[in-house]
């Protein structure tokens, strides 16, 4: 969701909010905007469009002033226009302030505000905080009273930060279930939405929690409870990532920048501290139910776990999307959920642990982003090390995630002597050699994978078909080509298919077939008679698969012959790239998808 920034320095800022608002961008693109203090005045540039754009036309780096915020907006409350955009100032200009979040009052509130003069000019529900605060200064006099104040009022969610023309040397902000991170530089200092904010500044940060505001000035900064206003001391978290991972390398797009760093996301994911993979199992074992969770992506990357533990286990763990998790789940204190999230900020997954928690269940969760939310909510977060991940489509973190899960399941089927001594050592082994595998897939594929997307580009309907554990894979193949190419793509199982959707099939439509390796003859046979249904009512068909040609898809992709660890993982990667150079034939924007926003922080 939408991206925030802001900085106290003793040197001019709006160069580098320009550039935080440049990586930022990926939290949302609809408009963007800066507020800069300089000698007791407030100057307000925004607009609708890219932060490139507006910043040229609007002249962002002339803005002169050592303390600013910035903004790029992904529109929840009011249109994409320039009123909307951030920042908001007061009506007389003696405020400005940027917002992530929903405030679900805020209309009762501007019925309040405008019944004493208060004048909007946007559709917002971002505009009442930033005219609460002046109606609370002009009573209190004292901005971080004001700032309480104002909090107490607001139901929902926010991370905010404001400036003022009465304290023009110190940066307010806090939060309420938005994410919100303070940056600590030499003479000067940061908040931010998140790492990628303040990431070509510094490493070294401090996360804000739920409940907390900040004050920052160049030298100092301090965290203190909203309600309270005690003061809260915290460590600082020096983050290991390369600055240089989160530029594009020489890639046109971060989206095959990150396809191609899988296999080293995946080395990483495989080094994960085995005592908490053991902890982890520990749990499962001890557990009445066992829960995965996730959303989205990370919904399939749980339902391909599901599978894997099922496989290599035994265990029947059920996968969950987050965001209906309330509505079904059956909670003790003897249950356990894990859940998948890469920026550990997911609304959806962490309402869904809070939930759990009031249960006394415990929470684990294979998280990307360090100092997150749920890294501090969980009971054991295991960190996936993937490196940032820019693209709004996830790709290498959904990859890891699924590499750490199936060390765990393999795990437990070795304690729970599901598997032998010798299907463990050798299903180890395939595991450890994926990082290569994946690599030869992409490097051997892309000619094939772009030609069929050239062959295909005029069908804008695709079923994505799979039994099994591809099943899954389809789902999350599907998911990656609507996102990026706009066309309608539905994952579906090849049983399913039949009772229903095959009534789409005519010979505009495509369907893509994820196969598994001979060596799963059924699941293999039963997928090809999926595929001649389809055949046989003029549907075009593609088989994604191993070893020798079928013969009977209009096209087909086979890789080198492969088995039941890696097989799913390496037709995900040939989804992942199916959708790349499709979207990229249609000239969209890949990195960027139209109403998309990485990590999704509101209801
Ligand atoms: C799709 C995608 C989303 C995320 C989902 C969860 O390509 O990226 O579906 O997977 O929003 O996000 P995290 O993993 O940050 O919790």
């Amino acid at each position: 969701m939408c991206g925030i920034v802001g900085i106290v320095s003793s040197s001019r800022v709006a160069p580098k909010l320009v550039r935080s608002l440049l990586n930022l961008e990926y939290r949302g693109y609809d408009s963007c905007g800066l507020a800069v203090c300089n000698n007791g005045v407030i100057d307000v540039r925004k607009d609708k469009g890219p932060v490139k754009q507006v910043s040229e036309i609007l002249k962002f780096n002339e803005m002169n002033g050592m303390i600013g915020i910035g903004h790029t907006r992904w529109a929840t409350t009011g249109a994409v226009t320039r009123e909307n955009a951030h920042p908001h100032a007061s009506n007389q200009g003696e405020f400005a302030l940027v917002h992530n979040g929903i405030i679900s009052n805020y209309r009762d509130l501007r019925q309040m505000l405008e019944s004493k003069d208060y004048q909007f000019l946007s559709d917002t529900d971002t505009e009442v905080l930033v005219h609460l605060i002046d109606f609370h200064f002009r009573s209190s006099g004292d901005l971080e009273e004001s700032i309480r104040r104002m909090s107490r009022d607001l139901d929902g969610t926010f991370a905010f930060a404001v400036i003022s023309v009465h304290d023009p040397n110190h940066i307010y902000a806090a939060r309420r279930e938005s994410p919100l991170i303070i940056g600590l530089g030499i003479n000067e200092n940061y908040i931010g939405s998140d790492y990628n904010a303040i990431l070509d500044y510094t490493r070294n940060v401090i996360p804000v929690k739920d409940g907390e505001y900040v004050v920052i000035d160049r030298e100092a900064v301090s965290i203190r409870n909203l309600l309270s206003g005690e003061k809260i001391t915290r460590d600082i978290v020096t983050l290991d990532w390369d600055p240089e991972l989160s530029q594009k390398g020489g890639y046109p797009h971060y989206m095959l920048k990150e396809i191609h760093e899988q296999p080293s996301t995946v080395e990483s994911a495989l080094k994960v501290d085995i005592e908490k993979i053991n902890l982890v199992c520990d749990w499962i074992l001890n557990a009445d139910r066992v829960y995965l969770l996730g959303v989205g992506t990370t919904y399939y990357v749980a339902e391909c776990v599901q599978y894997y533990c099922a496989l290599l286990s035994g265990r029947h763990l059920i996968a969950v999307s987050s965001d209906e998790f309330e509505y079904i789940a059956q909670l003790s204190d003897r249950s356990l959920v894990l859940a998948f999230s890469q920026s550990g900020e997911t609304y959806d997954t962490l309402t869904a642990l809070r939930y759990a928690k009031k249960f006394g269940a415990r929470t684990a969760a294979i998280i990307n982003v360090m100092g997150s939310t749920m890294v501090s909510e969980t009971d054991l977060a295991i960190m996936q090390q993937s490196g940032p991940e820019i693209c709004v489509l996830s790709t290498k973190a959904a990859v890891a995630q699924i590499t750490i899960a199936i060390r765990i399941a393999l795990e437990l089927g070795r304690r729970s002597g599901h598997l032998t001594g010798s299907d463990y050592d050798s299903h180890l082994k395939s595991l450890a050699a994926l990082p290569g595998m994946i690599r030869r897939v992409i490097n051997e594929s892309k000619g094939f994978v772009n030609n069929l997307a050239q062959q295909t580009q005029s069908y804008r309907n695709w079923l994505f078909i799979g039994r099994g554990i591809y099943s899954a894979i389809a789902r999350e193949a599907a998911l990656k080509m609507k996102e990026v190419t706009y066309h309608h793509a539905e994952g579906v199982s090849g049983g399913f298919m039949k009772h229903g959707t095959i009534a789409l099939i005519d010979k505009s439509f495509g369907s893509i077939f994820f196969l598994p390796p001979r060596s799963s003859i059924e699941l293999f046979q039963h997928t090809i008679a999926n595929a001649e249904e389809i055949k046989s009512r003029d549907g075009f068909i593609v088989g994604f698969g191993f070893g020798e040609r079928v013969g009977i898809f209009n096209h087909e992709i086979n890789l080198q012959d492969s088995d039941q660890i890696s097989a799913p993982v390496l037709l995900l990667v040939l989804g992942q790239m199916f959708a790349y150079y499709s979207a990229v034939i249609l000239k969209r924007n890949v990195d960027r998808p139209r109403s998309l926003a990485k990590s999704v922080t509101v209801a």
